[in-house]
């Protein structure tokens, strides 16, 4: 009954799980909440002082469908700053989130029976986008042993002439892992050669702990540029999940060709909220730094707190707000035999949603969002260990 394009699509894990929690928080049980995709943060001040002032004025008509030319501007000038990098604004488009510059991106590019590479664990609306437009993902394993490296000759030996597209995300969703500058160089030279497309999911590109070099936008440039979609966010660095605002750069053709896409869907994102990006792209970063600060420091305790159980080991992310635990030591085939299990388990017995690896590509991890407050971090940990506890005492106590 409905289109055939649906039936390879899955629902989101992620709300599977919050809806989950939601019952149990109705029940009146004091739930600790770690799935959350989103800062915890308040919007900062002038920015919300700036979708206020715009309601005021009365800007609150259509907009150009591609965005304000200040706003695109402002995104051209932010990259300038941060990457070194000429964008104009005919190479700008303003999207509702990074979600939407994702399927822009596939929407325009991606036939039926094109193949899309891209590397897992990943977040989910990746793979699942690209089976939309009724091409075929190619997935690119990484492992926690190695930090969940991306290696560019993986991703090059996954090539074939079917491939339309490689997309990255870094820093990443679920693992926090950054692909390094080279690996992405090397992937950018082939792809040249082969007339592949890049996009490059940046939506976590000013969350990154260490000041460690990660231009990808530069590297692609440089190399790649008439083939490289860049996809940006203000949710995740700015506290604005709500407000929606994300965009892409690619060359000026391809960004006319989206332009006709959300011209005749969408239209412009919220002008509200466009005012509001603009204040926060072009104002103060001091808010980013801030909060990416207290991130770093919830990272660095929960992370303390999870791994000196024995059964629990977990790379330590580089950027965005999760940990990604493997959990794989905890589980028993005649027990709590998966991490949907164990996630479930969690969920019963102590009252912490966390969301299982599975939905990442990733079965025998869970993920935890720090973008919550330390007494929800401690409490939730304290909980976590109890439940690790009761599944493999023997164990836990053996290696003490
Ligand atoms: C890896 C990744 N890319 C893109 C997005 C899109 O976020 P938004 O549409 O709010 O910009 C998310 C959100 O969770 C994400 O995790």
């Amino acid at each position: 009954m409905f289109a055939k394009r649906l039936a390879q699509v899955s629902v989101s894990a992620t709300l599977k799980v919050a809806a989950e929690a939601e019952r149990l928080r109705r029940d009146g049980y004091d739930v600790v909440d770690f799935s959350a995709g989103e800062p915890d943060f308040p919007t900062p001040e002038h920015v919300k002082a700036a979708g206020k002032a715009a309601i005021d004025a009365n800007f609150t008509r259509y907009t150009a469908a591609s965005g304000t030319p200040e706003l695109r501007q402002a995104i051209c000038s932010r990259y300038a700053q941060d990457c070194g990098i000429d964008v104009t604004p005919a190479e700008v488009l303003v999207t509702v989130g990074g979600k939407q510059a994702l399927f822009n991106a596939g929407m325009a590019l991606f036939d039926p029976g094109d193949e899309v590479i891209t590397h897992a664990p990943y977040w989910p609306t990746i793979p699942e986008q690209v089976k939309l437009m009724g091409a075929v993902p190619v997935i690119v394993s990484t492992r926690s042993e190695d930090g969940f490296a991306v290696h560019a000759d993986a991703v090059i030996a996954a090539i074939s002439p079917k491939t339309k597209a490689i997309v990255l995300n870094s820093p990443g969703n679920p693992t926090g892992a950054l692909i390094d500058e080279g690996t992405v160089a090397a992937i950018a030279d082939v792809a040249a050669a082969r007339g592949i497309w890049i996009i490059v999911d940046l939506c976590y590109e000013r969350l990154i702990y260490e000041p460690v070099p990660h231009n990808l936008p530069k590297v692609l440039f440089d190399r790649h540029r008439d083939r490289t979609v860049i996809a940006g966010s203000a949710s995740k660095a700015y506290a604005m999940t709500g407000w929606r605002c994300g965009w892409t750069i690619a060359p000026k053709d391809l960004t006319s060709a989206f332009n006709v896409i959300q011209g005749q869907s969408t239209s412009n994102i919220s002008s509200i909220t466009q005012k509001a990006a603009l204040a926060a792209l072009g104002g103060s970063q001091d808010a980013v730094t801030a909060m990416l600060d207290e991130y770093r420091v919830r990272r660095d305790n929960i992370h303390a707190w999870l791994t000196a159980h024995p059964g629990i080991r977990c790379v330590k992310p580089r950027g965005a707000f999760y940990l990604f635990p493997d959990i794989s030591r905890l589980l028993s085939p005649d027990g709590v035999a998966s991490s949907a299990d164990f996630a479930q388990g969690l969920l019963e017995k102590e009252h912490v949603v966390v969301t299982p690896g599975e939905g990442f590509d990733a079965p025998g991890y869970i993920r935890i969002s720090y973008a919550t407050s330390m007494e929800q971090l401690r409490e939730g940990a304290t909980r976590i260990l109890r439940f690790a506890e009761s599944l493999q005492p023997a164990k836990a106590t053996a290696s003490h």
